[in-house]
């Protein structure tokens, strides 16, 4: 059941009939490409491959527009929905730094091996790179992901002077991949970019996903440093677009408000989530704010 701004609608469960999701450094044929087998090669916070059957349907009617993810975070969306031309944009420089040398051919040439000991090793030598402004090579993208498979819990997070500070994960085991040639052709022709959303140059007919960091309710300033101004200012530059837009966030009363008052409509599903910190563990609701999308 989903709720579609202020009435209470039934949503049919999107059928979930998934063949096996394709990995990193798996074979992959361009049968599994357009089926969009190909599982995010990082791990990372807040992906969203389980929304993948909800903005699907609103994606479907767009597809032949370019498709814009000013916070492509993992790029769970476009892995499965393999649009023809997109722009993938995040603040995080080495996300895409990595994604460009996937681009050019990515293959594994550092050791690979789940151990403390190589782990603080490639991380010393990661942040090396990024001292010495060398942080957007080949070499530094193999170390992030790396780092990013072994670290604790796919972790990306930095101390006040710019070094990669996650502990090892001690993890019992862990599939490395050797190259990331299954994931060139379809990232071949997608323009990936680092920075604030803001500065994404947009047609008027781009089809937008936008995935921010949650919203968290009551806080200013949340700890992924995106505050609740960032959130207004996403809103709003969103609302300015005259192409098709669907938002994700969590459903939180200030968010929805927001969306409402600039015209968006609201879908609320629950999230496979739960709200721990207070102990209750109830499910987390997510919010599609939807614009310029007949329903
Ligand atoms: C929830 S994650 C996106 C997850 C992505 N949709 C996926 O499925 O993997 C939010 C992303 O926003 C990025 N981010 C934070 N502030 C940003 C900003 N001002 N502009 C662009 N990206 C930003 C973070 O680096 C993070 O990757």
């Amino acid at each position: 059941m989903i709720q579609l701004a202020s009435e209470t609608v039934h949503w049919d469960k999107p059928i979930s009939i998934q063949p096996t999701p394709r990995d990193a450094g798996d074979a992959v044929s361009d049968e599994d490409l357009t089926a969009g087998l190909l599982k995010p090669p990082l791990k990372w916070a807040g992906g969203k491959r389980w929304l993948v059957p909800h903005v699907r349907p609103l994606w479907e009617p767009f597809r032949q527009r370019r498709y814009v993810e000013p916070f492509c975070g993992g790029l769970a969306l476009p892995l499965n929905f393999i649009p023809a031309h997109a722009v993938l944009n995040d603040m995080n420089a080495h996300l895409i730094n990595f994604y460009r040398q996937v681009q050019d051919g990515l293959r594994m040439e550092i050791p690979t091996v789940n151990d403390s000991v190589l782990y603080y090793q490639h991380r010393d030598t990661f942040n090396a790179l990024i001292r010495e402004g060398r942080a957007q090579s080949k070499t530094a993208a193999e170390l992030f992901y790396y780092l990013n498979r072994t670290g604790y819990n796919g972790l990306c997070r930095f101390n006040k002077k710019g070094g990669f500070n996650v502990p090892f994960g001690k993890y019992t085991t862990i599939h490395y991949a050797p190259d990331f040639y299954a994931y060139q052709s379809a990232l071949a022709p997608w323009t990936f970019s680092a920075g604030d959303f803001a500065q994404i140059d947009l047609d008027p007919g781009d089809f937008i996903y936008a995935d921010p960091p949650y919203d968290v309710p009551f806080v200013q300033y949340s700890q992924t440093g995106f505050t609740w101004d960032d959130q207004v200012r996403l809103a709003e530059w969103l609302a300015r677009h005259r192409g098709p837009v669907v938002l994700s966030n969590q459903a939180t009363e200030r968010i929805c408000a927001l969306y409402e008052r600039l015209g968006f409509t609201l879908m609320k599903l629950p999230a496979p989530r739960r709200i721990s910190c207070n102990g209750d563990r109830t499910p987390a609701i997510e919010v599609l704010a939807i614009r310029g999308i007949t329903l």
